[in-house]
């Protein structure tokens, strides 16, 4: 629950971590279930602590996409039975955009234009937003997003489920420089692969640290990349990062150093960088219902 657009009241989140765990990765079904089963409760608690009731409420705000479609459908079900019952409007959401407005719950005066980089489980774009609900994609990724990367990297690597922040840590101890992995998005991943079989019975946790700080900081420099030149064409006074992957530790101190002295860089607390619902709220209330999204994407990541 959000007060103006801006002021988190609640915040509650359910993960499903436990679930999918022994899967290794999400299983659709199961998550659509747990959301059916989840929502009336979560409800309750967001009320609980937000000591509100549903008279407070003045818009429902639900993701429409992208997402999986069975937990898109039991969001969009429960949001118009509440918009109905309630008799309330009801505002649809794009996911990616709920992630740049995590940055406004964070910095009260932050407003477009702006240039942001959502970087996320499934997407990772670079968007320049001139106003409010406006979005032009200027760059995206081809085939894996920077957090399939990551969860694809610690799966091979034996890191198990969820796997971005499982290879944060381990790339903590590691020194890029002793595993050199090349600068490009794809075939990032084939060299890993290769390398994990060139190595052997040899790589042991020291070379796979190594290659957890070569993989992420090969990731996260071509994702800034795509930013300094973006910000080099068309300077603009305020930069986000956002999104699942930006609650990444080495992300989070290369962007600070790339943005510094060019733009003020707002990056979401860990708690709003991954999916919540507090980031839709907020996109909901200051672009009710009309969100438009345009395509050019004319700094492609290889
Ligand atoms: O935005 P998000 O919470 O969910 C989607 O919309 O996809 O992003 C989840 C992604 C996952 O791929 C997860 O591994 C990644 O964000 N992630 C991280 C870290 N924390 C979450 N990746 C790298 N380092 C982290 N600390
Ligand atoms: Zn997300």
């Amino acid at each position: 629950m959000v007060e103006n657009g801006r002021r988190v009241l609640s915040n509650v989140i359910h993960s499903q971590v436990e679930l999918h765990k022994d899967f290794g990765g999400v299983v659709p079904e199961l998550a659509a279930r747990d959301h059916l089963e989840r929502l009336p409760g979560l409800l309750d608690l967001a009320f609980d602590r937000a000591r509100a009731g549903p008279d407070d409420i003045g818009l429902v705000a639900v993701t429409r996409g992208p997402g999986l479609a069975g937990c898109l459908l039991v969001g969009v079900g429960v949001a118009e039975g509440l918009g109905a019952s309630w008799s309330r409007p009801i505002t649809g959401v794009n996911h990616l955009w709920g992630h740049i407005y995590a940055a406004m719950l964070t910095r009260p005066d932050l407003e477009p234009p702006l240039l942001g980089l959502v970087v996320s489980g499934a997407h990772s774009d670079l968007v320049r937003m001139p106003e409010h609900g406006q979005f032009e994609v200027i760059g995206r990724t081809r085939d894996d997003a920077a957090g399939e990367a990551f969860d694809k990297a610690a799966r091979v690597l034996g890191l198990g489920y969820p796997g971005g922040p499982a290879l944060d840590r381990l790339a903590r101890t590691g020194d890029p420089r002793r595993q050199p992995l090349q600068y490009s998005f794809s075939g990032l991943k084939t060299a890993l692969l290769y390398r994990l079989r060139d190595l052997g019975d040899s790589a042991g946790p020291r070379e796979k640290a190594d290659l957890a700080a070569a993989f992420e900081q090969s990731v996260v420099e071509s994702l800034l990349e795509k930013l300094d030149v973006a910000l080099s064409r068309t300077p603009v006074s305020d930069v986000v990062v956002a999104g699942g992957v930006a609650a990444n530790t080495l992300l989070r101190r290369r962007a600070a150093e790339v943005v510094a002295g060019r733009a003020r860089l707002t990056m979401p607390p860990l708690e709003l960088c991954t999916d919540n619902a507090a980031m839709i709220a907020a996109a909901g209330y200051y672009a009710p219902a009309h969100h438009t999204t345009t395509v050019e994407p004319s700094l492609g990541w290889n």
